[in-house]
């Protein structure tokens, strides 16, 4: 039996490839190298979809549908969002998530691409006390979500939140993305495959890393002493977030790839001294996990990099996952429509390793 069902094939997938020893992530074709920085978050979308929407039209008015599709959502939660608003804000973000039709048309898929982007700055803005900022059809989606959470939004942030979007849109068959698909191997529509890929996503083991990246990088920095403070996490059996992965047994290249995008945002405010002290923290994590698990090839993951840029665009550690959702619902949305095509319905088997009923004569 493989706990965790570690090297279990559970589907045939066009949508991407997770090269865990060679470092390489494929998106339809593309190599991650291709697409970030290069394709904008709604041309990858289009991508992801391919072949799963009859009527998928192309880039730019795909862009224009997603726009409008933020608006409608926007519409449809704004009468719930002052009950949504004291929840912690990921759960705000899932219960909004919950009224949205349950279809499994392009219009339901659009409406699930809008809805983190709506929800996330909505209900940050709602915590502060302030009014939320209703969304421009024709914006770009992620210069919409900062323009919508900050009331206007620098193109150069913009584009480094398009990157993070395109970045984690989609990654193999990861704990969110099976969990979509068992959902949609009922044949149960598109919000009920995506709510369950919601509730995998938000566990620290998989999408909600990044906002204790951020913890740990201040409690590093009050430490005063990188290798100490970590050293002494991993004596008492605690896991440093923003490292390992299931698949990888080199770096993960979406952490380069993000770390990139951050450099290029490293002029601006207090982000270029964050990055060098995070680089420095990074080293010492690698060095303390490298001696503390000879064993395992334990390197620096999606997660690290991803806290460092969303603080840089804006967002505060709280919403990190939110935003992951808020580019992985894409990948999400194209397996669920890949799995309900196979009409086969997930179902695997356990081991019964309970009490034996006495048997009657
Ligand atoms: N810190 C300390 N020890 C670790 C870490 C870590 N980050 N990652 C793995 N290990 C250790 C485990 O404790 C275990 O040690 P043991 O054999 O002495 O018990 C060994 O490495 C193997 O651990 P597994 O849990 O089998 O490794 P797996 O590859 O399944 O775990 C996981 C992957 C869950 C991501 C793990 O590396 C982890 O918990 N990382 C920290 C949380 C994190 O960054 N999550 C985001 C992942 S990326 C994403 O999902 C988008």
């Amino acid at each position: 039996m493989a706990n965790g069902l570690d090297d279990v094939v559970a589907a045939d997938t066009v949508l991407s490839d997770v090269d865990g020893v060679g470092g390489h992530l494929t998106i339809r074709g593309h190599s991650l190298a291709e697409l970030v920085g290069r394709w904008r978050y709604a041309q990858v979308v289009r991508l992801l979809f391919d072949g799963f929407f009859d009527d998928l039209p192309g880039d730019g008015e795909l862009e224009k549908a997603i726009g409008e599709a933020r608006v409608e959502v926007f519409e449809r939660v704004k009468p719930m969002l002052a009950q949504l608003a004291p929840l912690d804000i990921y759960s705000g973000m899932r219960a909004g998530m919950t009224v949205l039709p349950d279809g499994d048309g392009l219009d339901d898929a659009l409406r699930l691409i809008a809805a983190p982007a709506v929800l996330t700055p909505a209900l940050l803005r709602l915590g502060r006390g302030e009014t939320p900022i209703a969304p421009d059809a024709k914006a770009d989606h992620a210069g919409d979500m900062l323009r919508m959470l900050a009331g206007s939004a620098s193109p150069s942030l913009a584009r480094a939140l398009d990157s993070y979007l395109v970045t984690v849109c989609d990654h193999g068959l990861n704990a969110s993305t099976f969990a979509t698909r068992v959902v949609a191997s009922t044949q149960a529509g598109l919000t009920s495959a995506i709510l369950a890929g919601l509730g995998a996503l938000k566990g620290p083991l998989h999408g909600g890393a990044p906002g204790p990246v951020i913890e740990m990088l201040d409690a590093i920095e009050a430490s005063g002493d990188a290798t100490a403070w970590l050293s002494n996490e991993i004596a008492h059996g605690e896991r440093i977030m923003g490292f390992g992965h299931r698949i990888y047994r080199v770096r993960d290249p979406r952490a380069d790839a993000l770390k990139a995008v951050v450099r290029q945002l490293a002029s601006r405010n207090e982000t270029g001294s964050r990055l060098a002290f995070a680089e420095t923290v990074e080293q010492a994590a690698l060095e303390v996990l490298r001696i503390a698990k000879p064993q395992r090839s334990i390197q620096t993951n999606v997660e690290f990099y991803t806290a460092l840029l969303l603080e840089a665009v804006g967002f505060p550690k709280e919403a990190f996952s939110n935003v992951f959702a808020a580019g992985r619902v894409a990948g999400w949305i194209a397996h669920a429509r890949e799995q309900q095509a196979t009409g086969r319905l997930i179902r695997p088997q356990s081991r019964y390793v309970g009490p034996v009923p006495d048997l009657v004569a």
